[in-house]
């Protein structure tokens, strides 16, 4: 079979780590995928950065929206973030031109995910965000592809590796927020802007797409409940630690009688329990149905590697789909309403 051809744009952490994947598993991603893979562009801000990695001939953009046009691709993979701007003016225009799309983005998804699916729906292409949720750990395929049939009555977790890992510093070495949050951007695992992790925003992008797969509702963060960790002192878990409970920022949406609900807090969770045995940046996603019953994945869920892994599934789907073949609807069909979320007292 013909190779196939990928555009990548955004060479940071993540984008690069893809490209290292992509070049050192090529031998072992063609036996598994029956085709070659080949990174036929790129395209990121900085052009003479050393980023570590073997770009091979791929041809460079300096603009990602003419990355995203280009007709010699078959697939735009998005590693940009943003829920605005350059990431998703590519993205549409990638997709308007009849390229598969793979990204990371939870932001834009979160924003833009139903309009970018129906397009998505309408070229007859793919578009692949198993990164965008919960770093490595298949969620996305689990929910979409393996639990057909089940009605999801919750779902919840630690969905926000940056945060884990500050909580689980502080508690095993009580080490300041600061100092764990400053480890946490060197390590490469907290957004450009931090705020984005500590504040909330970043587990109620991946709690927006969650819900919307398991309950078949629209996308909507802004309908999410919402506070942080950035309040939460080290008298905090030590208190917690003497109850028995351990402080973790929890997402959950679930079924209500009048509809949906959707928050994203901090959360003392017996020490005892499953949950609580998630540390650092692993992330842990429960859900839980009624055929199934509960369902608990965990693994890593930020960090180069994590998010290469799943972005490289995606991509490897892809080389392996067949033409015309679509895996739509791409996010859950309208049939749920969201509830905002009122505070018990
Ligand atoms: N900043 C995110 C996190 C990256 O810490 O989980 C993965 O989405």
């Amino acid at each position: 079979a013909e190779a196939l051809r990928i555009g990548i744009a955004g060479l940071g952490t993540v984008g690069a780590s893809v490209a290292r994947v992509l070049s050192e598993k090529a031998a072992e991603l063609t036996r598994q995928c029956g085709r070659e893979i080949v990174v036929a562009a790129v395209s990121a801000r900085d052009r003479s950065r050393n980023r570590g990695v073997d770009l091979g001939g791929a041809k460079w953009f300096d603009d990602p929206a003419e990355l995203a046009r280009n007709a010699d691709i078959d697939v735009f993979v998005e590693l940009i973030g943003g829920d605005d701007g350059p990431a998703h003016n590519c993205v549409k225009a990638a997709l308007e031109a009849g390229r598969h799309v793979v990204t990371a983005n939870k932001a834009l998804l979160a924003r833009h995910g139903i309009a970018l699916a129906e397009i998505a729906e309408r070229k007859g292409v793919l578009l692949n965000y198993e990164a965008a949720v919960a770093g490595g750990i298949p969620v996305i395929k689990t929910m979409r592809e393996a639990m057909a049939g089940n009605s999801v009555s919750r779902v919840f977790g630690i969905l926000n590796g940056t945060c884990n890992y500050i909580l689980t510093r502080m508690e095993a070495e009580g080490l300041s927020f600061d100092a764990c949050l400053k480890d946490a951007q060197r390590l490469g695992y907290a957004e450009a802007d931090p705020t984005f992790d500590i504040e909330g925003h970043d587990t109620a992008h991946k709690l927006a797409i969650l819900t919307s797969l398991a309950f078949g509702c629209k996308i909507s963060a802004d309908d999410i409940y919402m506070e942080g960790i950035s309040n939460i002192s080290q008298a905090d878990v030590r208190a917690a630690g003497e109850l028995g409970y351990r402080i973790k920022l929890l997402g959950v949406a679930q079924a209500t009688e009048s509809g949906i609900e959707q928050r994203v807090h901090p959360t003392m969770v017996p020490t005892a329990s499953v949950i609580a045995q998630v540390h650092g940046v692993t992330n842990a996603v429960a859900i839980e149905t009624d055929i199934l019953g509960e369902l608990l994945l965990s693994g890593p869920g930020a960090g180069g590697n994590a998010t290469a892994s799943a972005v490289v599934g995606d991509i490897a789907d892809i080389a392996k789909s067949r033409p015309g073949f679509q895996h739509g609807p791409v996010f859950g069909r309208p049939a749920r309403e969201l509830k905002p979320y009122k505070r018990a007292r």
